[in-house]
């Protein structure tokens, strides 16, 4: 009887608005893909963990929101977002024009690039971008890794649903390469998974990370950029770069 009433009374509330439109206003909802680390991965009790993680609950914590990170696959976060599933996007996500046509983007804040691993039993055979073409190469799906890896070898792109599935795929022989965030392949050859593997040394491309909202969401990108210049000013943002990334941005 007790838990009836309950229910009711709650669900009066929700119909006012007296609790659910208070609290949306207070939290903001961010999409990522938590295997991509150093930023964004579930550490053991499957909490989300990263650069990104911490960068997000700063602005929120500078700007008085709360942030509730909400994880899902790559390729459905710009969805999510564009049916307000969510409020934002921090996914070590690169500024592209293509992805500016359907979302806006934060100031950008962390520079990037792509970059190959191969196998090092193979290094003498690959030795430039070109050598790649006609070989398969593997990505994850939805990235710019997957768009390049297109673009290098046409036809022979294999798309995975996350990064490490790709990795592992390098290693059973089932790609000849994988093309990704350069920081993120850092991060793995500096692990014991990647033994065996090397990076090629042609870089690709400068690529630039945003916090990316709806189109149109001024009053969020506000908040987000807002949020970036102030953790910039007050030491924080160089405090996380340092914590993930050992140096200095
Ligand atoms: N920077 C690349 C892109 O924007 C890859 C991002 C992948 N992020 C992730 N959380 N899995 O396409």
């Amino acid at each position: 009887m007790f838990k009836k009433f309950g229910l009711i009374a709650a669900a009066a509330m929700l119909a006012t608005g007296a609790f659910s439109s208070a609290n949306a206003a207070d939290v903001i909802r961010v999409g990522t893909e938590a295997t991509y680390a150093p930023f964004e991965f579930m550490d053991e009790n499957a909490k989300p963990q990263g650069y990104d993680i911490d960068i997000i609950n700063a602005i929120g914590e500078a700007m008085g929101y709360e942030v509730e990170v909400v994880n899902m696959p790559f390729d459905g976060l710009i969805p999510a977002l564009m049916t307000s599933q969510i409020d934002a996007v921090i996914a070590a996500m690169t500024i592209t024009e293509e992805r500016a046509k359907r979302v806006d983007f934060s100031e950008p804040y962390y520079k990037s690039g792509l970059s190959v691993l191969i196998l090092e039993q193979n290094k003498d055979k690959y030795k430039t971008l070109e050598s790649l073409k006609g070989q398969p190469l593997c990505a994850q799906i939805g990235t710019t890794g997957a768009m390049k890896a297109e673009e290098l070898s046409p036809g022979n792109a294999k798309s995975f649903n996350t990064e490490p599935e790709a990795f592992m795929e390098l290693k059973a022989g089932g790609c000849q390469g994988v093309v990704n965030d350069r920081p993120v392949n850092l991060y793995y050859l500096s692990s014991n998974a990647s033994e065996g593997v090397i990076e090629m040394s042609e870089m690709i491309t400068a690529e630039d990370y945003g916090i990316a909202v709806n189109k149109g969401n001024t009053e969020m990108k506000q908040i987000i950029d807002e949020g970036l210049k102030k953790i910039r000013d007050n030491g924080k943002f160089a405090e996380i770069h340092k914590k993930w990334f050992k140096v200095a941005q």
